[in-house]
């Protein structure tokens, strides 16, 4: 997505409100894949789990969790994507709220523990992804687990590097964590992490 505001209109920019004019045009991203739901299932096969997709968009993997038999709540900042999400995909609670901020308004709006936090395609866009993991860390659950999926910066044309990870920032997000593991399909890291989060350099700062 161009994070860039190029409309003429006079309305302030928010990104926030970019990602609404993304999805009123009817774009949308890949759905997850049958791999990707492979790596999700240790997480998920254990009965009914409390789960958090944290930027759901258009709730499509919210929905999935949901039909599967788990109590899902989609979180997302982009009223147009909870409106499609709460169309398109009916039944888990959906929340709209800033994941970059800790009150009310952001993920200070939830009450943990979740078994399962779910983070696809969203932690490029996270700028403070320190207070981001932190957070996260507090809403899991004692055994509970963050699960990330970020495109892998190297294996990206280079205008499309700037909403990825380096490898490196997905080495240094892994390490922060007491346990992690880290999984490559295709051009995306898969990331479950769990523990505690003490982050090591590497991991702040949005690209
Ligand atoms: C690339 S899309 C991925 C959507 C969905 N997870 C998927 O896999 O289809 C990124 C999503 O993150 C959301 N997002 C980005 N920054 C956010 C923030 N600070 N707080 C909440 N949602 C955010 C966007 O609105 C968008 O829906």
């Amino acid at each position: 997505m161009d994070t860039t505001n190029t409309s003429n209109d006079t309305e302030a920019y928010s990104p926030a409100g970019s990602w609404d004019v993304y999805f009123a045009s009817g774009r949308r991203f890949r759905p997850p894949t049958p791999s990707e739901l492979a790596n999700l299932e240790p997480h998920t096969g254990q009965g009914r789990r409390r789960i958090l997709d944290i930027g759901c968009g258009t709730g499509t993997l919210t929905g999935i969790l949901h039909a599967s038999g788990h109590d899902v709540t989609g979180l997302d900042f982009s009223p147009e994507a909870i409106r499609q999400a709460l169309a398109d995909h009916p039944g888990p609670g959906y929340v709209l709220a800033d994941a970059d901020q800790d009150g009310p308004g952001g993920l200070g709006a939830l009450a943990g523990p979740y078994d399962l936090i779910v983070c696809r395609l969203v932690v490029a866009f996270i700028t403070d992804l320190h207070r981001f993991m932190r957070r996260a860390s507090s809403l899991l659950a004692d055994d509970g687990h963050l699960y990330v999926m970020t495109p892998i910066a190297e294996e990206l044309p280079p205008e499309r590097r700037s909403h990825a990870q380096t490898r490196a920032q997905i080495a240094a997000l892994a390490a922060s964590w007491t346990e992690s593991s880290v999984r490559e399909i295709e051009d995306h890291a898969h990331l479950t992490l769990s523990g505690l989060y003490r982050p090591v350099t590497g991991t702040s700062t949005r690209r």
